[in-house]
This record gives C-alpha cells, sequence and structure tokens, in this order.
C-alpha cells in the first residue's frame, strides 16, 4: 500500500503539472483554509471516551495545544516535554497536538512518524531561516524552539515506526465536505455528494477519532479513477522524461549548487573523509526515500507542488543534497 501512495501522488502531481505551470500554484483542495461559516457543531459538550483508555476529555483539553491527548500510551515510546506539551512559556506548541503521539498527523500537520533525525532537524531550521516556506505556525515556533526540543523531538519522531494511516479510493464522485477547525476537512453534515474532478480529497475514515485526536484511526483519500496506473507508469518508465528532469525546479538546482559547495569545502581533506560523507548521503538518500512514501497524498503534493520556484526552497525532494551536511 505505501507503495501505491507514493506511485499515486507522482501520478497526480504530473496531471496537475500544466495547471501549475498556467498558474494555479496552489489549489484550493491541497491547501485547506477553515470555512467562513461552518455548520453548526455537533460537540455535546460531554468528555469523549475512547474504548481501551482510561482518559475522559472535553472537546477543550483534547484542544489544547499545550497538552497533546495521549490516549494509548501504549502505542507508543514516553514522549519528551517537547512533544507532550510545547513550551508555553516561549509559545511552542506541543508536537503531538498536531502531529498525534504517534506522528502519523492530521490534515492540520504532517506525516513525521519515522522521519531521518537530519531531514526533520533540517527541515525545522529551513522553517526558521525562511528558506521552508508555507506554515505560519511551524515557522513560528521554529523562530523559538531551542536546539535540544528539536534534537529531542526528532529523535522521538524518527525512532516510530510508520504505519499505514491513509487507505486511497479511486473515484468520480466523493461525500461533500466542508473545512472545520484547524483546516479539517469533514463530512459535510447536510450529506450528499459531488464530483471529485482532478482533486486528492481526504476525509477522516472516523470522524469522531479524528476530531478526538486519537491516534486509531487515519485518513481515506479519494482520487481521480487511473491515478495509480498514471503514477505507476510515470514512476516505471518516467513517461518519456527521466526523474531528475521531471523534478527539476530552480529551488532544487539551487539547493544542490549549495550543498555542492558545501561538499567541496568539507572534501578538501579528500581521501577517507571524503569517501565516509559520500557513504553518509547515500544512506541519507534512502532514508529520504522511505519518509515519502507512506505519506498522505495530499501532503506529497503540496511537497511537489511548493517544490516550484520560489515557493519552497527545502521541501522534500531537495532534503538529499543536504544530507551531507548533517552527517556528524
Ligand atoms: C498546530 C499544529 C502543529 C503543531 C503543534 C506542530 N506542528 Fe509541525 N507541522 C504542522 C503543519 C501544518 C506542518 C506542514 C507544514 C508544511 O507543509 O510546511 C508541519 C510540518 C512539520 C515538519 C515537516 C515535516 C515534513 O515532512 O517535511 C516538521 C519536522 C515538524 N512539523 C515538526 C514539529 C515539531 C518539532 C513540533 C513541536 C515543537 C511541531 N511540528 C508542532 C503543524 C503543527
Amino acid at each position: 500500500m505505501r507503495n501505491f501512495v507514493c506511485l499515486l501522488v507522482v501520478g497526480l502531481v504530473s496531471c496537475l503539472a500544466p495547471a501549475v505551470a498556467a498558474g494555479a500554484e496552489r489549489p484550493d483542495w491541497a491547501f485547506p483554509v477553515t470555512d467562513k461559516v461552518l455548520p453548526p457543531s455537533k460537540d455535546d459538550g460531554k468528555p469523549k471516551t475512547a474504548p481501551g483508555s482510561t482518559l475522559a476529555l472535553t472537546r477543550d483539553q483534547i484542544d489544547d495545544l499545550f497538552n497533546a491527548p495521549d490516549w494509548f500510551p501504549d502505542m507508543h515510546p514516553p514522549m519528551p516535554t517537547v512533544v507532550a506539551h510545547g513550551n508555553k512559556e516561549a509559545a511552542v506548541r506541543a508536537c503531538g497536538s498536531c502531529h498525534l503521539p504517534t506522528g502519523t498527523g492530521h490534515d492540520e500537520s504532517a506525516y513525521v512518524a519515522g522521519l531521518p533525525v537530519g531531514y526533520f532537524v533540517r527541515q525545522m531550521a529551513d522553517y526558521k531561516s525562511g528558506d521552508r516556506k508555507g506554515s505560519g505556525t511551524m515557522i513560528a515556533m521554529a523562530k523559538v524552539i531551542t536546539d535540544q526540543e528539536v534534537r529531542a523531538a526528532a529523535e522521538y519522531f524518527a525512532g516510530l515506526k510508520p504505519r499505514p494511516w491513509i487507505r486511497v479510493v479511486e473515484t468520480d464522485t466523493v461525500p461533500k465536505t466542508f473545512i472545520g477547525r484547524g483546516n479539517k476537512r469533514l463530512a459535510h453534515p447536510d450529506g450528499g455528494s459531488e464530483p471529485l474532478g482532478n482533486r486528492i480529497i481526504e476525509v477522516p475514515e472516523d470522524e469522531d477519532i479524528v476530531l478526538n485526536r486519537d491516534p486509531r484511526a487515519g485518513f481515506v483519500a479519494y482520487v481521480p479513477k487511473g491515478s495509480i496506473a498514471r503514477g505507476e507508469a510515470l514512476v516505471a518508465t518516467g513517461a518519456g522524461r527521466t526523474p531528475s528532469q521531471l523534478y527539476r525546479t530552480p529551488a532544487l538546482e539551487h539547493a544542490e549548487r549549495r550543498a555542492r559547495r558545501r561538499l567541496g569545502r568539507a572534501d578538501e581533506g579528500g581521501g577517507r573523509e571524503a569517501e565516509r560523507r559520500r557513504h553518509a548521503g547515500d544512506r541519507r538518500l534512502h532514508g529520504v526515500a522511505d519518509a515519502v512514501a507512506g505519506r498522505r497524498p495530499q501532503e506529497n503534493a503540496v511537497d511537489l507542488l511548493c517544490a516550484a520556484p520560489g515557493k519552497r526552497d527545502a521541501a522534500i525532494l531537495p532534503a538529499a543534497p543536504y544530507g551531507y551536511r548533517d552527517q556528524p
């Protein structure tokens, strides 16, 4: 299944390429924003529970971003403070609130379970420096979080086992949805369906579980019919283009040039040290490939769309060249 997700997103994004070139760089489906008018809340104000968990939490407790709800402590190792509670004084929110203690994340965050430590640390540095754009939340926190907190979070999430989190369904029609608080796409309470068109629409497998930030259930991704086969053909044959041509953007080239310059300096010693660094770089490439497989198609699509010039300088694609610098 993980491969499918990866293939799928490449296929879909390749169909989106002309639209991107034409200027439609931020399709609404990929960058959901909370609707101005929301349907009435279904919350009855009572504490929520989960079968097998000892917790009972109100909606406000669940959405307290300095206390990640830990419904099932057995599903993960003990969380470092920054993941469980953040750092309230510095306005660093609990990573586990949005990314969940299992790192599997929500549509308001990202799938971070199993990301290589170097990649994770690099993303935080890029949010801070402005090299990675897009997420106001992450950029603001990256500016104030300490290096030790980043390291603790990176090591925690890297140690988590990635697991299937998204079920991909090819279809023509999707349930009607709205974008709720926290940019969460939810089924519209009035029901109904609408054409999918050329979009990826992700909805919770179980809405209550997702709203409760309970890590037991993930998402369904509705995708256009034929996306998986198109993605497979593209990955297998390159559809007449080599992967490097497909992904070659000015941003990527810039990142590579910088990495080569650094590598050049690092290589001055030559010999064994240069060799060691090349091998370390190769290992990192594998780590980065793992990080793409199994992620939400929508999130991968955003990364690919944002790799367009001037959008995101350091998305997952250019992460590999950076790897050289991150080696100890
Ligand atoms: C309020 C929700 C929220 C909280 C809390 C949060 N994040 Fe995020 N995080 C996001 C969003 C949204 C993204 C995706 C942003 C993007 O596309 O650049 C993200 C992305 C990331 C990424 C990049 C993942 C990738 O695949 O490239 C890292 C690393 C990360 N967060 C680390 C952290 C750490 C460390 C903390 C805790 C200090 C944290 N986050 C807390 C919402 C959150």
